[in-house]
């Protein structure tokens, strides 16, 4: 491997989830429907909205990305931007309890939009709820400035 390659590849890719639930809901096109719908619920959320950067493009570009490595498909966020570090990534952003319960209910509201069936909405849940809740963040003194390059040299 060259150099300049094991720079572009992170060396931990973190580990996905369940591989065939990615494909079973449909893989990269449900996971871009359900992020362009969580987006739009967020953009009209009056106190989730501010929490969110003013252009919402990049944030709903990664978060596709990242959606597909986590749910078992291609590891394509890791390969632009580096470990996830995603409790890090979100210190910028001051997390409570309450706001990552409405992030769980866009969430959640916009596999119902995707027409994601019913046991495999409680499989999702199961997987972002957790998470969801280890971003919360408002009580804790953790750095706020945002997440320089985490490619693993
Ligand atoms: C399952 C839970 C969650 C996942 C998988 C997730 C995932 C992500 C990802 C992949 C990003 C982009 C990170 C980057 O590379 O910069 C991101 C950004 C962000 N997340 Fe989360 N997140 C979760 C929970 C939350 C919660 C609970 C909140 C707040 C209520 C939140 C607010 C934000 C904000 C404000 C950004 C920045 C968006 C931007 O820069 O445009 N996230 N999230």
């Amino acid at each position: 491997m060259t150099e300049e390659h094991s720079r572009d590849i992170p060396r931990r890719v973190p580990t996905t989830r369940q591989p065939e639930l990615f494909q079973r809901i449909g893989g990269r096109k449900t996971i871009e429907r359900i992020v362009d719908s969580f987006y739009t619920k967020v953009e009209n959320d009056k106190e989730l909205r501010p929490l969110f950067p003013q252009d919402l493009d990049e944030g709903r570009i990664k978060q596709k990305l990242f959606l597909e490595q986590w749910l078992g498909g291609e590891p394509r966020y890791s390969e632009q931007y580096g470990h996830p570090r995603l409790r890090r990534r979100h210190f910028p952003f001051v997390i409570s309890h309450r706001s990552a319960g409405r992030w769980m209910r866009h969430m959640t509201q916009a596999f119902r939009d995707c027409d994601i069936s019913e046991t495999e909405i409680a499989e999702l849940v199961a997987t972002f709820g957790p998470m969801a809740k280890h971003m919360v963040n408002n009580n804790d003194d953790v750095p706020r400035q945002p997440l320089e390059d985490t490619f693993l040299h």
